[in-house]
């Protein structure tokens, strides 16, 4: 896994101020006031940091900003890095104030003086997940990465379990999205679920025998023209009450979507590398659960298979059962992201009795005609778990946007031939995608779907993270699981 910025906190020592090397970071408010660090930097270079405050140019500053004063006079540091943030920061200013830090940091040292700040842990969060890059195949990866001290106030009351768990899961997610499709084969992801063993999870792997005998015929067509084996995993964490039903979490894991004999045009096919993101969500959620011993049930199960051409493809036109016992006929083969999450939800259901599933997947190229590239879609047939989800992903900061379900909608998935189709036209692409993935809903079962074609992965830098995979959906999920089964 990429490595995460190291970062500690220590008790306030304000001498360290002139004498630390790499980076020093201070805090002033948006009106201008200094805390103690703040003044004795100012005094070590002779007044600089009041002149700045009065200039022009601070006072346009918006709150989370970072001024840079080079090669300061007075300090050892190359750099003094002013940062204007209220001290009582919410916990979205104080991570955006920790994504800005990073992306002045560069590879040096980072000495922050934070003072008496509130949430220091955010900021901390919002330093490694900004400072995340992903150099797993760069030759010559860059030089040794100077590490962040925080000094703060309450630095021994102060703990980086939780941020490091969620900085974990969410660096996990990250490094599945932007891996290539030739190193993160079916095998090689199944194989990186397994050693979350090692946590304390229990994960199993179904192969292509088993699959077979369970009657996941929609998932197994998919994965038939590719010579990597599909296989769907099976993580379990059972932090909760003995016999309490699981949250259930399943995930498209497409590790390459040619579109198969629909094959998709060349411009852009490259990006398909992450079309299991739905799936990488799924493992980094489980992760970070994992490692902060979430006191709650839940299971994750990813659908991971490649949608390749070849003389063993699934045809348009050709007509195949799901372990439901409904059958489909596949029109398109490049819609075969629902093809896999059917089986796997009515397998997840079957098996787990769960309180309710969440599925997510980067199921329809509409979603991003609807929505861009700042909220997910979600859909949802419980109102009560959904509104729950929406607020979860609205306080870590991830954007999500309810749509409609409608069964003038689900008419448009009816077949000639066979029980459905699995595309219903272009209108509404990503409503019609939801409809078919709910005819696979057990009745009573409270679910989300989850469509994130347009947040997994991104071409600009987010707030949080730099261009690539953004873990998208890990905090929300994290969040939800904590304030339903936690009890916040
Ligand atoms: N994986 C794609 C959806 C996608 C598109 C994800 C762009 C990320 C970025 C999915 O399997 C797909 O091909 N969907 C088709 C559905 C259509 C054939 C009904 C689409 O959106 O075009
Ligand atoms: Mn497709
Ligand atoms: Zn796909």
């Amino acid at each position: 896994m990429s490595r995460l910025t190291p970062i500690s906190f220590e008790t306030s020592e304000i001498e360290a101020i002139a004498s630390a090397t790499g980076r020093v970071a201070i805090i002033v408010t948006p009106d201008g006031k200094m805390d103690k660090a703040a003044r004795r930097a100012n005094r070590l270079t002779k007044g600089a940091v009041a002149r700045l405050l009065e200039s022009d140019g601070f006072g346009a500053a918006k709150p989370g900003k970072v001024i840079t004063m080079a090669w300061p006079a007075g300090m050892a540091a190359e750099a003094l890095d002013v940062l204007v943030l209220e001290r009582r920061a919410s916990v979205i200013e104080a991570r955006k104030a920790g994504a800005a830090l990073a992306k002045v940091k560069g590879d040096k040292a980072l000495l922050v003086m934070a003072g008496g700040l509130a949430r220091p842990e955010d900021l901390a969060l919002g330093l490694i997940l900004r400072d995340y890059r992903f150099e797993a195949h760069k030759t010559a990866p860059d030089t040794e990465v100077g590490g962040v001290t925080i000094h703060h106030t309450k630095a021994d009351e102060l703990s980086l379990d939780s941020v490091r768990a969620i900085a974990d899961g969410v660096v996990m997610t990250r490094d599945l999205v932007n891996e290539p499709a030739n190193v993160l084969t079916t095998t090689e992801f199944a194989d990186r679920l397994v050693e979350m063993q090692g946590l304390g999870l229990k994960v199993e792997v179904l192969d292509e025998a088993k699959l077979e005998e369970l009657g996941m015929r929609t998932l197994l067509c998919v994965g038939q023209g590719s010579d990597s084996p599909s296989k769907v995993v099976v993580m379990q964490w059972n932090g909760g009450a003995d016999g309490d039903a699981p949250l259930a979490l399943v995930g498209k894991g497409v590790v390459f979507d040619t579109g198969g004999i629909s094959l998709k045009p060349a411009g852009g096919m490259e990006d398909m590398t992450m079309d299991m993101g739905g799936a990488g969500v799924v493992a980094g959620t489980m992760r970070a659960l994992a490692m902060r011993k979430a006191r709650a049930n839940v299971v994750g199960l990813v659908g991971l298979v490649e949608n390749m051409p070849s003389s063993n493809a699934v045809r348009p036109g050709d007509v195949v059962r799901s372990m439901k016992g409904d059958t489909v006929e596949v029109i398109n083969t490049d819609a075969e992201g629902r093809l896999v999450l059917c089986d796997v939800m009515w397998y997840a259901q079957e098996r787990f009795k769960p309180a309710g599933m969440i599925d997510l997947a980067t199921l329809t190229g509409a979603i991003i005609v609807g929505l861009g590239h700042e909220n997910a879609g979600v859909f949802s047939n419980d109102d009560a778990l959904c509104k729950a989800f929406l607020k979860a992903a609205d306080a870590e900061g991830e954007g999500a946007w309810r749509m409609p379900l409608g069964t003038a909608y689900d008419e448009l998935l009816k077949s000639r031939i066979a029980d459905m189709k699995n595309i219903g036209g272009r209108p509404a692409g990503s409503i019609t995608a939801a409809q078919f993935l709910l005819r696979f809903v057990q009745d009573g079962m409270p679910w989300i779907h989850l469509d994130i074609a347009g947040v997994a992965s991104v071409k600009a830098e987010t707030s949080l993270a730099p261009k690539g995979a953004t873990g998208w959906g890990v905090m929300a999920l994290n969040r939800l699981v904590a304030d339903m089964f936690e009890g916040g």
